[in-house]
């Protein structure tokens, strides 16, 4: 499907963004191999959660989703519950899925086969194979390419001190969810920090999980258990999420909008902190705490933005938001430069060339390089066709940008926001009424 959007005057009012799309990963798989029932509230019912309930239901575990109260019951069954795989478990557009779940079946008594949707089976599982294989996993590329299908035989792990050659939250959670069921404590080493929702929610089930600075990086380490409990979560809106409408709002002028109830965890929020290096006006409001994760509503209003340098330990606090990022130098008087994000090359497409290539057809100077991109501000945007490559945050990040061009601009693809964000063009046009 493809999406026609205008040029907008101006964006008022306020808005929640949907749940936060890792915590409402993490919560479900938590939930299923915690002993009784977890309770998640604000989950994001998007396909990408989606993916993660149907590869749990195939292990024999039951979910109580109710839309309109935006609810989720997980029937926990232990650490030891799950049930080998009925099928294929299918993880769909979900590299969340994919890697986090690969730590958990490692450690399960029966074989698995895991295999998603063509952008899946390009992106690199060497990077959980390696970690997985030291601690003594059997986990193999059917295909012998390091990437899905992959298959899981069952075998016994033992602890490891791993030390990560990329700052990246999927392999760091596959490790520590695979530690659980190792003979002793597992740590995962990083040079920079990345999100850190797993360790935050396994502390909340229970289990003892570390977290320090040490000669070598950002450590988190845990000990394996035999039980996790079950909780209660509500989800934060996501940081993610937000970002466009934060964005939206800084670039169309005349706006001001507040996006109520948004995860500020600082492993997450380096969107603000850019912003806020670029000019922009973003307040923090009603900073108060959903379970273990930090939140706040954000005020949002119009402003003049300038070029900025983004790079080293703070990428992995924004690597989602690049694409927007880029929108927003697009907008910004004088150059902005990217760079130490090279895993941008291995998302859910390419994102230095996809963004690169959509802005240009919208009229932008920009010079992508092996790790990032030089993007010259200021120039006028016109609209264009963009190809999102279904990829939902090129889409939505170009979605964007066309409220701030002259003529309309098409996104192909459109409804690939459905990864993330289902209800991202409402909320939008809500905004700009
Ligand atoms: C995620 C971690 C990040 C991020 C992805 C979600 C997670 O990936 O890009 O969208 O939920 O752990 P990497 O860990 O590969 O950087």
């Amino acid at each position: 499907m493809n999406r026609r959007i205008h040029s907008a005057s101006h964006l008022r009012g306020e808005i929640s963004v949907p749940g936060d799309k890792s915590i409402s990963h993490r919560a479900i798989m938590l939930g299923a191999i915690a002993d009784g029932d977890t309770k998640i509230s604000n989950f994001l019912d998007s396909a990408d959660c989606l993916s993660t309930i149907s590869c749990f239901e195939a292990m024999g575990i039951s979910f109580e989703q109710d839309r309109k109260q935006n609810t989720v019951i997980v029937h926990g069954q232990g650490m030891h519950g799950l049930t080998a795989p009925s099928k294929v478990l299918y993880t769909g557009n979900s590299g969340t899925t994919t890697r986090l779940i690969s730590g958990i079946l490692a450690g399960q008594e029966f074989g698995s086969l895991l295999d998603g949707d063509a952008s899946i089976r390009k992106r690199p599982m060497k990077r959980i194979m390696d970690p997985l294989h030291k601690m003594g996993a059997k986990i193999r590329s059917v295909r012998g390419n390091d990437c899905a299908p992959l298959e899981i035989s069952p075998s016994v792990l033992h602890a490891v001190d791993y030390v990560s050659p990329v700052a990246s939250a999927q392999v760091k959670s596959c490790i520590l969810l695979a530690g659980l069921y190792a003979d002793g404590c597992t740590t995962v080493t990083e040079t920079a920090l990345s999100r850190d929702h797993t360790e935050r929610m396994l502390r909340g089930f229970g289990a003892e999980v570390t977290s320090q600075k040490t000669l070598s990086g950002w450590q988190a380490g845990v000990t394996p258990c035999s039980r996790l409990n079950a909780c209660d979560i509500t989800v934060p809106g996501d940081i993610s999420s937000a970002a466009y409408m934060i964005a939206a709002a800084l670039i169309v002028p005349g706006s001001e909008v507040l996006i109520r109830n948004v995860g500020i965890n600082p492993t997450r929020c380096g969107i603000l902190t850019a912003v806020r290096q670029m000019g922009g006006h973003v307040e923090i409001l009603n900073e108060r705490y959903a379970g273990t994760e930090p939140v706040a509503d954000l005020l949002v209003r119009t402003s003049t933005l300038h070029g900025v340098c983004i790079e080293g330990e703070q990428i992995p606090t924004l690597i989602d938001e690049i694409p927007i990022l880029a929108v927003l130098a697009a907008c910004a008087d004088g150059t902005t430069i990217i760079r130490d994000a090279k895993e941008l090359r291995v998302k859910e497409s390419d994102r230095i060339e996809t963004t690169s290539k959509a802005l240009r057809a919208m009229g932008v100077w920009v010079t992508p390089t092996h790790d990032g991109m030089v993007i010259e501000g200021g120039a006028p945007l016109h609209g264009a066709v963009i190809e999102s490559r279904k990829d939902h945050r090129i889409a939505m990040s170009m979605a964007v940008c066309a409220l701030a061009a002259s003529g309309p601009t098409t996104i192909k693809d459109a409804d690939c926001v459905g990864i993330s964000y289902p209800s991202f063009y409402s909320d939008l046009m809500q905004l700009s009424l």
